[in-house]
């Protein structure tokens, strides 16, 4: 019995969520296993009710969970930050979920922007660190508010944080078993410091990976790589902004927000599984928000419990919905409602 703690969040979370708890159910009364949610109201609207984000005991409470399945942060009248950092990179460090993991896989019957590209060009992984780097929130002001401020916003990399991600990032790449093949994303060029220790430790790790190809690529370079030949990339390293960069770009390639999903995972711990878009306020509410990047999100939860059959009845109802019956990934375009899609895949997963 899995025990899944559920975050619908802000916006148009809740509608995506409700089509993945959805898909859940299906895939695992399918596979045959038992699970049991709790939801929890973080968000926008209980911080303008309440003025609290995420508690440290609430932080602490969602130790007892087996993963986190999360729709989405972020509300029009609050200010940018405080749901972000109170409460989605809280849990992403408190709970040291210091992988961030991006699939990039253009599915069948996807629109994908780049000409002449099709599924079997797009399909790759992101390995973003997800604890360090310009996310640590060292820094300060100086002279704040004076013509002569100055602000200074480090990148912290830790040997520890750098090697853990690396070596996940190698063993991912050994266990997907598809080109076996490594790039680190960075900027050597530059950055000095940062990049410096992120390519030594990289290359002291590959040493014991002799079954994997490594390559690098400087991130604006991948920015280009990835338009211009997306086929290259079997597994991407990269560090925590650099990596929230180039998975947007993934997410456009592999034909949106609509589609992208992700999971924030600590391989000894609690992780957390989210559609990467936003809270969508636009579309809130009516009923057209496309959902398959948070059934998208619920396959990945799958895979990482061991729930190999189940994540698989997933992936194969969300490329038969891609494939025979929506129009387009964009929210208000698929031609069907959220719920629409989200019984679909359902059908889907139990057809098997
Ligand atoms: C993401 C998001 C977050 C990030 C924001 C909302 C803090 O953009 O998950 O990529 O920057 O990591
Ligand atoms: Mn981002």
């Amino acid at each position: 019995m899995y025990k899944i703690a559920v975050i619908p969040g802000d916006g148009t979370g809740p509608e995506v969520v409700r089509e993945g708890v959805k898909a859940l159910e299906a895939a695992a009364e399918a596979a045959g296993f038992d699970f049991q949610t709790t939801f929890f109201d973080y968000g926008g609207e209980r911080y303008l009710r309440t003025g609290l984000t995420l508690t440290d005991e609430e932080l602490e409470g969602l130790r007892s969970f087996d993963a986190i399945f999360l729709g989405a942060i972020g509300h029009p009248d609050v200010k940018p930050g405080i749901l972000e950092q109170g409460i989605l990179l809280k849990i992403r460090f408190g709970l040291d979920q210091y992988i961030n993991l991006r699939p990039v896989k253009l599915y069948p019957g996807v629109d994908c922007p780049l000409k002449d590209k099709g599924p079997e060009d797009i399909d790759f992984v992101v390995v973003r660190e997800n604890t360090e780097g310009l996310y640590a929130g060292t820094g300060g002001f100086l002279r704040k508010g004076t013509p002569d401020e100055v602000a200074v916003q480090e990148s912290v990399n830790t040997r520890k944080g750098v090697e853990r991600c690396i070596r996940f990032a190698f063993e991912y790449c050994r266990r997907r078993d598809r080109e076996r093949k490594l790039t680190l994303c960075g900027k050597t060029n530059v950055l000095t410091y940062a990049w410096d220790l992120w390519e030594r430790t990289f290359n002291e790790v590959a040493a014991e990976y002799p079954d994997i190809a490594t390559d690098y690529a400087h991130v604006d370079a991948i920015c280009m790589w990835f338009v211009k030949n997306p086929e290259w990339f079997d597994v991407v390293v990269t560090d925590n902004m650099f990596g929230d960069i180039i998975t947007d770009l993934g997410a456009m390639i592999q034909g949106g927000m609509g589609i992208a999903a992700g999971g924030n995972i600590n391989p000894e711990g609690v992780s957390m599984f989210e559609p990467i878009g936003g809270s969508a306020p636009k579309y809130t509410g009516k009923n057209v928000i496309n959902p398959l990047a948070a059934i998208c999100a619920v396959q990945m939860m799958l895979d990482h419990l061991g729930e190999k059959e189940a994540a698989e009845r997933v992936e194969r109802a969300v490329m038969r919905v891609c494939e025979r019956d929506i129009l387009s990934l964009s929210a208000g375009k698929m031609g069907k409602s959220t719920s629409e899609v989200g019984d679909l895949v359902v059908k889907y997963i139990r057809e098997g």
